[in-house]
């Protein structure tokens, strides 16, 4: 099988290849910015300006950003072009509502890039380098939820082994989103398409 290409392009002789790293203290708020952006260019359009306003407000704070990169259950990535931090990704244990969610199981919980810099694997990256860490310490039964409309987002997720087994309301201000709950089964084959080059 050829190996897949990789993400990047070289400019004279500056090497503009993404990396991923996990957070620190000191992207907090740069995450906290890129965050709110990111969700206002995929997602802005969805919600009334004070849904949105409240959304961003609350879940993607520098307070709370800063308590995920202290929480050591769970994982936070920036991905880096050129020296920018142009996406991130968010592990951890697993609180979706699903009957069937085990204290083991483990949750990508976010994956964003800025638009213009999506559709060029970086994605792909970051959330290979979720699921290996997830899955370091052997199998687990992995999920995630994503918005129903997001077709592309759960294209990426299905050739990851990730199929839906339930539905969930998330809330935005007063808005709430139809989420499909998506679940990856213990012990199923991880199939790279980035294998081992970011952690
Ligand atoms: C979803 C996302 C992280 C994927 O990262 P990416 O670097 O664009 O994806 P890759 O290049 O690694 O892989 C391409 C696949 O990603 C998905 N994808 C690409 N662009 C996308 C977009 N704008 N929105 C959702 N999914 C997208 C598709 O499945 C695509 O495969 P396809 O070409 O067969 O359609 C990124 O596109 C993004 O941030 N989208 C907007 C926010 C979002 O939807 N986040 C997920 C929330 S659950």
């Amino acid at each position: 099988m050829p190996l897949p290409a990789i993400p990047g392009t070289s400019v004279g002789a500056v090497s503009c290849f993404p990396t991923i790293r996990r957070a620190i203290a000191a992207d907090v708020p740069t995450l906290s910015e890129l965050s709110a952006i990111a969700f206002t260019q995929a997602f802005g359009h969805l919600y009334a300006p004070a849904d949105l306003a409240r959304f961003l407000t609350g879940a993607y704070s520098q307070e709370s950003y800063a308590a995920l990169i202290a929480d050591p259950t769970k994982a936070l990535w920036v991905a880096e072009r050129s020296g920018q931090v142009i996406g991130y990704g968010l592990a951890g244990p697993c609180n979706l509502p699903h009957p069937e969610v085990t204290e083991a199981d483990g949750e990508i919980k976010r994956l964003y890039l800025l638009a213009g810099h999506q559709g060029s694997g970086v994605g792909s990256m970051l959330f290979e380098t979720a699921m290996s860490w997830l899955l370091a310490d052997g199998p687990r039964v992995l999920w995630l939820g994503v918005w129903s409309q997001n077709h592309g987002a759960q294209r990426l997720y299905n050739r990851y082994g990730f199929t839906k087994v339930g539905e969930y309301e998330f809330p935005v201000g007063e808005h709430r989103d139809r989420e499909f709950i998506f679940r990856r089964p213990r012990g199923q084959p991880s199939v790279w398409a980035y294998p081992g080059s970011f952690h």
